[in-house]
């Protein structure tokens, strides 16, 4: 698929989901940026993705954003080694992590933005092209002045509403209690998806979701993990 994702109404982008940190590189994680990223890579803006000639054949694309250290992207490509993973993130310690367990599992079946996801899908995903997608312990902007920041919002829906096939999976996790609510409340409004457990319900823990270092935090901080499950109509 190559045709070019419709113009979209793009999620106010003077605000964005995260604050750019540049981290501290480990020498590992820099060779992985410098050697690595480039064969795993998703293609440089503004070329739109051709998702079958990027991972050399035909199988549903499953996307996470917010990959953090991968940990659950590793777990999920390896599990589902017939599917094709793309995973995004914009800090490079992170990217840098994921490739490196990319190369030392031998994982062939993911490709890897270092990307403001927002962007990659308005400028270079093909409208329905994508089977499901996860966003597990999104940045929670915790404070009120904050919230206009999260990523779980209409406009950002919308957007990923497009992108995404219909009937495909959109899988939410957090161990915020608020943006859990947040999440039901924007999720169960929003007019192109469907609660697979009932409206406004909670889901069982996602089979594919393995614990993950934002978890293993919260966890010590004693919050509780919420899980989400909806389907695109
Ligand atoms: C709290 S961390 C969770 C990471 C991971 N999912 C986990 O559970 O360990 C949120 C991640 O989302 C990333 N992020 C936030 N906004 C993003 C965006 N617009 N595009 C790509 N990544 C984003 C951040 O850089 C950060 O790594």
């Amino acid at each position: 698929m190559s045709d070019h994702p419709s113009q979209h109404q793009r999620p106010e982008r003077a605000i964005r989901s995260y604050v750019l940190r540049k981290g501290r590189l480990t020498k590992g994680q820099q060779r992985a940026l410098e050697e690595l990223l480039p064969r795993f890579a998703v293609p440089e803006a503004p070329r739109v993705a051709d998702w079958p000639a990027l991972f050399g054949r035909e199988a549903p694309v499953a996307l996470e954003i917010g990959i953090g250290g991968g940990e659950a992207l590793v777990g999920m490509a390896g599990r589902h080694p017939n599917w094709n993973w793309v995973g995004l993130d914009v800090y490079p310690p992170g990217v840098g992590k994921l490739l490196l367990s990319l190369e030392a599992e031998g994982l062939d079946n993911v490709r890897v933005g270092l990307v403001d996801a927002v962007d990659f899908l308005a400028d270079q995903v093909p409208d329905g092209s994508l089977a499901a997608c996860y966003i597990f312990f999104p940045d929670p902007w915790s404070k009120e002045r904050h919230k206009k920041r999260r990523l779980i919002q209409a406009p950002f829906l919308d957007l990923l509403a497009e992108r995404l096939a219909p009937g495909a999976d959109l899988f939410l996790a957090t161990d915020w209690a608020d943006y859990a609510q947040w999440m039901v409340e924007v999720m169960e409004a929003h007019p192109r998806y469907a609660n697979i457990h009932g409206p406004g319900a909670f889901a069982p823990r996602c089979p594919d979701r393995p614990p993950t270092k934002f978890e293993e935090r919260g966890e010590q901080r004693g919050h509780e993990v919420y899980d989400l499950h909806y389907r695109r109509l």
